[in-house]
């Protein structure tokens, strides 16, 4: 690691920030994958950082390229130890650029909606005990329609659905919307687009989205988000292994997820009632159905 970090600003700090709006929790999903999801949780947990804000990110996706590896951190427990009982949850949290906290969720995550009464309660006191320190927590869902996917957006509060010009894109995101609203009544969403030339490309990408569910699926909020250029720095960055806010502050992706740090946190919530961090476990432990290790309802 050769970039030299900003001082920590996360769970260790005393909350002592204006923090009107928070706790909040946002899932970033995609129907389609490769679309951008693990670098926008990079990015913006880092801009939320760099605005004070104590982020803690949960890495939900078990694909291969985790956000570890994309930070270039090397984890040394991860949610299963928590759920043996060997660690603590703040034992399992990593520290990554700008004092974000990671939580590596590996494969333990498909075990959450399996645990017993008295492991749901365990880990609720847990959650507790960290829920204060945090404003902000943002899942890496993965992509796709497996249950994995649908059960971390549908407890999340807010959801960011990144969608590209490819036509597969945007199919598979409307098919994700269609399944969240029909199935898990997730009515609210936010709707990126990642990998374009121009806001008007953007604007188009959008607008076939919204265009389908307008005319398929009732009382939808489709909300955009904004959009993120193609970005050669941010190929870079990826390569370095660090956020390409962070070693690129000026590139065009980078001023784009300052700019979309900006639009979420003053985009007030629509339901200020689930806003919390307990709230989001508590639902995600809810869902019953257990998973098999493709995160299919078994
Ligand atoms: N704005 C961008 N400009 C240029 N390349 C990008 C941009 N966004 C993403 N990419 C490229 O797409 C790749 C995939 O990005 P990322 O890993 O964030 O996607 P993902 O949605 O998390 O993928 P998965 O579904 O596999 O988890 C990146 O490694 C990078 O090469
Ligand atoms: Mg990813």
């Amino acid at each position: 690691m050769t970039q030299p970090r900003p001082p920590p600003s996360s769970l260790d700090r005393p909350g002592d920030m204006p923090l009107a709006k928070c706790p909040r929790v946002i899932s970033i999903t995609s129907g389609k994958g490769g679309v951008g999801k693990t670098n926008v949780v990079a990015n913006l947990a880092f801009a939320f950082t760099r605005m004070g804000r104590r982020v803690l990110v949960l890495d939900a996706d078990l694909g291969l390229a985790n956000i570890d590896v994309l930070l270039g951190l090397t984890p040394q427990y991860t949610i299963e130890h928590f759920l043996n009982g060997e660690k603590s949850l703040s034992e399992i949290l990593i520290k990554g650029p700008g004092g974000m906290s990671i939580m590596p969720a590996s494969s333990g995550v498909y075990e959450l909606v399996d645990l017993d009464e008295n492991q749901k309660l365990f880990l609720l006191n847990e959650v507790d005990l960290i829920a204060d320190q945090i404003d902000l927590l943002l899942i890496d869902t993965g992509a796709g329609i497996s249950s994995n996917v649908l059960y971390f957006n549908m407890a999340a509060q807010e959801s960011i659905v990144i969608a590209t010009p490819d036509p597969t894109s945007i199919t598979d995101a409307y098919a994700l919307i269609k399944v969240l609203s029909t199935q898990f009544n997730k009515k609210d969403f936010m709707i990126l687009i990642n990998l374009v030339n121009s806001g008007q490309e953007a604007k188009e990408v959008f607008e076939k989205i919204s265009r389908a569910a307008d005319r398929f699926l009732e009382s939808l909020s489709i909300d955009y988000l904004g959009f993120l250029p193609y970005d050669e720095k941010l190929l870079f960055a990826v390569r370095n292994q660090r956020p390409v806010l962070e070693i690129y502050p000026k590139a065009p992706s980078s001023r784009g997820f300052v700019e979309l740090a900006k639009i979420i946190s003053e985009r007030p919530l629509r339901d200020k009632g689930i806003g919390s961090v307990q709230f989001f476990w508590k639902q995600l432990l809810q869902s019953h159905q257990p998973l098999d290790r493709e995160g299919e309802i078994v």
